[in-house]
């Protein structure tokens, strides 16, 4: 069937049609950047905008770098403060006219990885872990999701975990690979003792790279990239999305 995926991230909310069988975008993606300041309104009026561009008239998946529930949000660690307690889910649905499913960004690209991705096939226990601005996690046992699960947010050296191995860091420290390896790779040995997975997925724009990093990591877990990458969002949204209908 076909979904739209949106995906709202920090600098830009992305859009497209997606075939849910194939896992595959129907058509070319559109890009808008993330209005400034981030308010709720000025960011459902974008994904009105997506809707639009598409001449959408179907369910629509999205996602939100937050903790969502029953389609509304929980938490504000990179966007505005405005958000906790907004019912983003039915917003849309009124800017849209469309059926939504609003979900986490880091547990649609898990959906994303899981069924089309660096995940499918293999059963156990699947941990997602998508570095970026934040840290997104999205824990699958056997193909179920355990949603929201936040892991970017466990205190690694009394401070977020986010805060010392996500992109934005290895950034803004301006750190060697080899430096930030070394954190990431101690993060995903505390992760490891506490989750016990049997698949490590490393997903966002720095899996690109992944070949500077992952030889350098300890973990004993299989950690490898991931296969979707910046269509991950769109497509698990989608795929969430399905249940709608
Ligand atoms: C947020 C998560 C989100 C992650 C990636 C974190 O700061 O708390 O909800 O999945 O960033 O965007």
């Amino acid at each position: 069937m076909e979904v739209l995926g949106i995906d709202i991230g920090g600098s830009g909310i992305k859009g497209a049609p997606v075939d849910t069988n194939k896992g595959t975008l129907i058509a070319e993606r559109h890009r808008i950047p993330t209005p400034q300041p981030s308010t709720p309104e000025n960011v459902i009026e974008v994904v009105g905008q997506i809707a639009t561009h598409f001449d959408w008239n179907g369910p629509i998946g999205c996602t939100f770098p937050a903790v969502v529930k029953r389609g509304v949000v929980y938490s504000a660690a990179n966007v505005e403060d405005e958000w906790i307690g907004t019912p983003g889910q039915q917003m849309i649905q009124e800017r849209t006219g469309c059926p939504t499913f609003l979900l986490n960004d880091a547990d649609a690209a898990g959906y994303a990885e899981v069924q089309f991705g660096a995940g499918k096939d293999r059963d156990g226990v699947i941990m997602i872990l998508t570095l970026g601005t934040g840290i997104g996690s999205a824990l699958f046992v056997d193909g179920i999701l355990v949603p929201n699960t936040e892991l970017g947010h466990v205190y690694l050296h009394d401070v977020d975990a986010e805060e010392r191995a996500s992109n934005r860091a290895r950034e803004a420290e301006d750190l060697s690979w080899k430096k930030w390896a070394k954190r990431l790779d101690e993060y995903l040995l505390h992760i490891e003792s506490l989750f016990s997975p049997d698949l490590f997925i490393i997903g966002g724009g720095v899996s690109k790279k992944h070949e500077k990093f992952l030889p350098r990591l300890t973990v004993k877990t299989e950690v490898v990239p991931a296969k979707l990458r910046n269509e991950a969002g769109i497509i698990g949204a989608a795929l969430a999305a399905q249940s709608l209908v």
